[in-house]
């Protein structure tokens, strides 16, 4: 089994890439980092909360971490999540607790006491958490395994700006350090989560599964889609970061390119852009995974057949 940290803002997508994770018995989920992004921190800690609860799964250790980005004013995404985060369905209040410990500091502890490349950082929001560790305690890069993160986009471009994805918009400095951190890295942009749509069936299956979290997906799935209905005209919404999780239970979903990624973070123009060298035509050293396909037909039955056992 892989040990992962997963850090989020959940978001829809959010949750459905937990309760994958929580599903999977190839990953031992260490613990669940919050941070500040499509909503504020307070909401995405509650978020995370009441997507545990609904797995029944109170013994996971959730951490509240860093409320605004490393030097920028915070962005978020109601027009895109709803006001709570996760709206398209009302979850009970959680009762679970938040433990003590600051997400980062938490973070630093369980890499500290781990072996060399032995744990695996899953971001699927702004890189805040995991910036501020890596800017702390540089030599902690060495524990992690691989960092397999949600973000970026570059034929696809922007969908916060035309040029910029939301997690790596929100705090490019932070996306910085994690690209230059000399980790294993893997992107799932804008690119391949575009191409991983809900089809109407598929949304029917959870439904079917005759089970609150069922609903629960299938209501989020619903609501989540709105937006990108409005905007791209297409039918069914993105599982933007169910990507990262899918590709650790099975790599062979995915193909990308093994190349020199650099983030924007002077340009007010194309600020948070992921300046993706996909035709290898810098000589600039390659630094990260950069997705561009997924074998969607494989990808959602993996999920629902993951969901279908919570
Ligand atoms: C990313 O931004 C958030 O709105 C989603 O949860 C996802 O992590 C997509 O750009
Ligand atoms: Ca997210």
């Amino acid at each position: 089994t892989r040990k992962i940290i997963i850090d989020t803002d959940p978001g829809q997508d959010d949750a459905v890439a937990i309760l994958l994770a929580l599903a999977s018995p190839e990953l031992e989920l260490l613990g669940i980092t919050c941070v500040a992004g499509n909503v504020p921190l307070d909401l995405t800690v509650s978020n995370a909360r009441k997507i545990c609860e609904l797995a029944g799964r109170r013994d996971v250790r959730i951490f509240a971490g860093c409320d605004r980005p490393m030097s920028r004013a915070l962005v978020t995404a109601e027009h895109v999540h709803g006001k709570t985060g996760l709206d398209g369905i009302v979850l009970p209040e959680p009762t679970m607790p938040v433990q003590e410990q600051h997400a980062v500091d938490f973070i630093i502890e369980t890499l500290r006491a781990a072996g060399d490349r032995s744990i695996t950082l899953v971001p699927i929001g702004p890189l805040t958490n995991i910036a501020t560790v890596l800017h702390r305690a540089p030599e902690l890069a060495a524990k992690i395994e691989e960092i397999v993160l949600m973000g970026g986009a570059y034929f696809e471009v922007g969908n916060i700006t035309p040029t910029a994805e939301f997690n790596i918009y929100v705090d490019p400095e932070a996306a910085k350090i994690v690209l230059d951190a000399g980790v294993k890295v893997t992107m799932m942009p804008l690119d391949v989560t575009h191409k991983a749509m809900t089809s109407a069936a598929w949304v029917q299956q959870m439904r079917d599964l005759g089970t609150p979290l069922g609903e629960a997906v299938a209501s989020w799935t619903d609501f989540f889609e709105r937006f990108d209905m409005e905007k791209y005209g297409s039918g069914g919404a993105p599982l933007h970061d169910p990507c990262t999780i899918g590709y650790l239970i099975d790599p062979t979903l995915f193909s990308g390119r093994l190349i020199n990624v650099e983030i924007e973070v002077d340009s007010p123009l194309t600020l948070g852009m992921t300046v993706a060298d996909w035709w290898r035509v810098s000589k600039r050293a390659p630094n990260a995974t950069f997705m561009g396909e997924v074998d969607r037909d494989r990808f959602f039955a993996l999920i629902s057949d993951r969901l279908a056992t919570l």
